[in-house]
């Protein structure tokens, strides 16, 4: 057997494997002290995008974490390439109903983080709603097995996260939801919005307005 031909980052990481099936630019927010040397992001896609074209299969396909429509539209506009996946936080306190609707037209694949919800800023997560809870126990599932149907009703692929072995199995018992049941989630979603993944609000504090909210309103620093 050949010896695998690793891809090796140029600070000297090794993958481990010899193709990529997905890369993905985000913003990274397990650090908080920011690059403001560091390119822009149509100069980040058309570097993405030449290595890409030139990597005769390594990267099979390339996409985008944390794009809202404007981001989108300006790494398309300035490349000509779409992006085939963005992955956004998904679950029925965010719809991002304009974004989505974008994304199919260009034939952008969503896939939904944080479908859950997460407890990074403590609020309540939404596997813990009673109300999700009620319609999940009307339908013999869990809170989590609604919440990722919910999303997969979406087509949007879904990456929930467990530690726990029993939910990571539970997790993957796909259910399947009435339109009734979508529609009343729809609701409550809209009736709770909430977005689990802000750094301008995480404890240490990232500095830097990443969705254009209310809530970043502050930030010294705009991601776009
Ligand atoms: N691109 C980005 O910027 C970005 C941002 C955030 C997250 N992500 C990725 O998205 C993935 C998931 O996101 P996330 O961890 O933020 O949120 P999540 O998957 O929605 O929620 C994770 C939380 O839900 C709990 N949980 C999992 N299954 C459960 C179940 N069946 N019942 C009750 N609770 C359950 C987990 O607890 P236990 O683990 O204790 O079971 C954990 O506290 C991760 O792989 C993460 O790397 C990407």
């Amino acid at each position: 057997m050949s010896e695998l031909q690793t891809i090796t980052l140029n600070n000297g990481v090794q993958l481990g494997t010899d193709h990529l099936d997905l890369w993905l630019i985000t913003a990274d927010k397990s650090q908080t002290v920011i690059d403001k040397e560091a390119p822009g992001i149509i100069e980040t896609w058309q570097a993405v995008v030449k290595l890409y074209k030139a990597g005769k299969g390594k990267i099979r396909a390339i996409g985008v974490s944390n794009f809202a429509k404007k981001h989108l539209e300006m790494i398309i506009e300035a490349t000509g390439v779409v992006p085939a996946v963005c992955q956004i936080e998904a679950h029925p306190g965010l719809q991002q109903v304009e974004l989505e609707a974008y994304g199919k037209e260009q034939g952008i694949h969503f896939a939904a983080y944080s479908p859950l919800g997460n407890n990074i800023t403590g609020r309540p997560r939404i596997v813990d709603s009673q109300q999700v809870k009620q319609i999940a126990d009307e339908i013999g599932a869990d809170t989590a097995q609604v919440l990722i149907a919910w999303v997969l009703e979406k087509g949007f692929s879904v990456i929930p996260k467990s530690v726990t072995p029993s939910r990571i199995e539970s997790n993957f018992q796909e259910i399947k939801l009435s339109k009734q049941h979508v529609d009343t989630i729809n609701e409550l979603g809209k009736k709770n919005p909430v977005r689990y993944n802000t750094p301008f609000l995480y404890s240490p504090q990232w500095d830097i307005d990443v969705f254009d909210t209310p809530e970043e309103r502050d930030a010294s620093l705009k991601v776009w």
